[in-house]
């Protein structure tokens, strides 16, 4: 018999822990119908940026003849992201059509950095039917005048403003930016998240030597990322009854896995399904499914967090003492 691959994730009953994250992979309704048929237990559609909601909402008071001066320049440097996501409204109804066309459910995505007037865009996304809220917080603090301290209470309180707004289950996405990133994962969930999804990776922009300018870079993730959230969802599992979803790194089966046994509740995937097609969906599963039957595992239920921190054989397998001697095995090898 093969083994049970149902979970929970938000509150949500998911027929597997594989979940398509937010790229443009889950951005047609197509696609999102392939994905399903491979398997994938929710799909997180592409984000709807902050940029573009305050864009829409400058346009509209730029012809109404209101402040139209103040607002000429923020339009100008507005980016072409309509190609990726189609623009506030039209995202509204891609999430009414991705519910109609699926029977799983569809995770809308707000993407942003302050609490603004923007966020009541959550409660759109809501009334448009989506069955969670995935908040991305993106942020580069580059202002030395902005101290830790500060840059976490940004975060706390768009979670605030978003969780104020929605009743539906709001998961946090972040990168691994904090000094103490458990800490601050549980005061994301004592602002109200009902979930975190680890985690965002950072663009860092490189140089173009011949033109001399910055470029942004967009680099496919490698299996080798998916040890951060390993690490951190270990860590944090024994803490929190949140939700807790993998993302970075999810190439094969195996990295799934381990995920999995360290306590994530889902799986996410991105760079493996846009490298390799929704089809690399079902790949992962059947991968997941055989290495359970050889193991013995019925569910994923009784495998999920036997490795946290809190059940390994070894907990310092987590911390600075395995870090010596880690060091010290690699030198000794080497030479
Ligand atoms: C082309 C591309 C577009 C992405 N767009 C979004 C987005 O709109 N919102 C978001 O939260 N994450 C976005 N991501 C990040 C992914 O959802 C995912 O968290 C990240 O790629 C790490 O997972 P992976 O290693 O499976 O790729 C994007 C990633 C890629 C490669």
């Amino acid at each position: 018999m093969n083994p049970d691959l149902s979970t929970r994730y938000l509150g949500l009953d998911l027929t597997s822990p594989l979940v398509a994250s937010a790229s443009p992979i889950t951005g047609e309704i197509d696609v999102l119908r392939r994905l399903q048929d491979a398997g994938v237990g929710a799909v997180v559609l592409p984000s709807l940026f902050e940029e573009q909601i305050e864009h829409e909402e400058a346009e509209l008071l730029r012809l109404s003849d209101v402040g139209a001066g103040s607002y000429a320049e923020a339009l100008d440097y507005f980016p072409k992201l309509q190609s990726y996501n189609s623009g506030p409204d039209a995202y509204l109804e891609k999430i009414a059509a991705a519910r109609k066309a699926l029977s799983i459910p569809v995770i809308a995505s707000l993407n942003g950095a302050s609490s603004g007037g923007w966020v009541h865009y959550a409660k759109l996304m809501e009334d448009a039917g989506a069955s969670a809220l995935e908040l991305n917080v993106y942020w580069v603090p580059v202002d030395p005048k902005e101290s830790g301290a500060q840059v976490e209470q940004r975060y706390l309180d768009l979670v605030a403003a978003v969780r104020a707004a929605v009743r539906i289950p709001l998961v946090v996405k972040t990168a691994c930016v904090f000094s103490s990133p458990a800490h601050m994962a549980l005061r994301l969930e004592k602002a109200g998240a009902n979930g975190l999804v680890l985690y965002n990776r950072l663009l860092r922009p490189d140089i173009d030597l011949e033109k001399l300018e910055m470029v942004p870079k967009l680099e496919l993730s490698e299996p080798s990322e998916s040890r951060l959230p390993l690490l951190w969802i270990g860590v944090l599992r024994e803490h929190t009854r949140m939700s807790l979803a993998a993302s970075s790194g999810v190439h094969s089966a195996g990295d799934a896995l381990k995920l999995l046994l360290v306590g994530a509740d889902v799986v996410m995937a991105t760079s493996s399904l846009l490298r390799q097609g929704p089809g690399h969906a079902r790949t992962l599963l059947d991968g997941m499914t055989g290495w359970m039957k050889e193991k013995e595992y019925v569910s994923v239920a009784q495998m999920r967090g036997s490795m946290s921190r809190a059940n390994c054989p070894d907990p310092t397998a987590y911390e600075r003492a395995n870090y010596m001697r880690t060091l010290m095995t690699y030198a000794t090898t080497a030479l």
